[in-house]
């Protein structure tokens, strides 16, 4: 039990990161309007430098907060505290890395902003996350956790895009 209370604290930086910029993001997009050899946008209007720094910056302030609260408790998952600090810090560059790689892969396959893509969506953020922590030496879960981790995040990632859509900061809900 006090092992997937870890798991989720270990990974919700990852979830803000993931769902902030879609309320707080815009301006700049980061591909700066270029297009690739492809003809089509490298990025796309749906990823902003805006965004992406929405997206590092809670996830680093996530882990500031839990550097602060967690050492000293039954919870406590590192030994070192500024290790919640980089985990923040890793984590929300990992996820806003995520999700551009896959609005760069969705503009290869031709798909327009927005165009829900199975995976993609859901999922590749948390992947890149989880490998950027895990090379930086911070990762606490096993093989089991990436598991439950992958269903739990596709049904919060779901659900999460359907109240975006009702409080109508999406469009769409997906
Ligand atoms: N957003 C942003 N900057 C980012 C990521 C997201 O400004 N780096 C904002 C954009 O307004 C974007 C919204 O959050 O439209 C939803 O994000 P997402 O679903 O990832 O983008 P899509 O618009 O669906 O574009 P894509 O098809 O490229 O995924
Ligand atoms: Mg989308």
């Amino acid at each position: 039990m006090l092992h997937i209370i870890q798991v989720i604290l270990f990974i919700l930086p990852s979830y803000f990161a993931n769902s902030l910029p879609v309320i707080f993001g815009g301006g700049l997009p980061i591909d700066m309007n270029y297009k690739f050899i492809d003809g089509k946008r490298i990025l796309g209007e749906g990823k902003t430098w805006q965004g992406f720094f929405t997206g590092v910056g809670i996830a680093w302030l996530i882990g500031c907060l839990y550097a602060f609260i967690l050492p000293g408790t039954e919870i406590d998952f590192y030994q070192n505290n500024l290790d919640y600090v980089l985990l923040g810090i890793i984590s929300g560059f990992g996820t806003m890395i995520g999700d551009s790689l896959g609005s760069f892969i969705k503009r290869r396959m031709n798909l327009a902003r927005g165009t829900p893509s199975f995976f993609i969506d859901q999922l590749l953020f948390l992947y890149v996350s989880l490998l950027l922590i895990w090379i930086a030496g911070l990762s606490i879960i096993n093989l089991y956790d990436i598991i439950w981790l992958t269903i739990l995040t596709y049904l919060v990632h779901r659900g999460a895009n359907i109240l975006a859509n009702k409080f109508g900061w999406k469009n769409v809900p997906w």
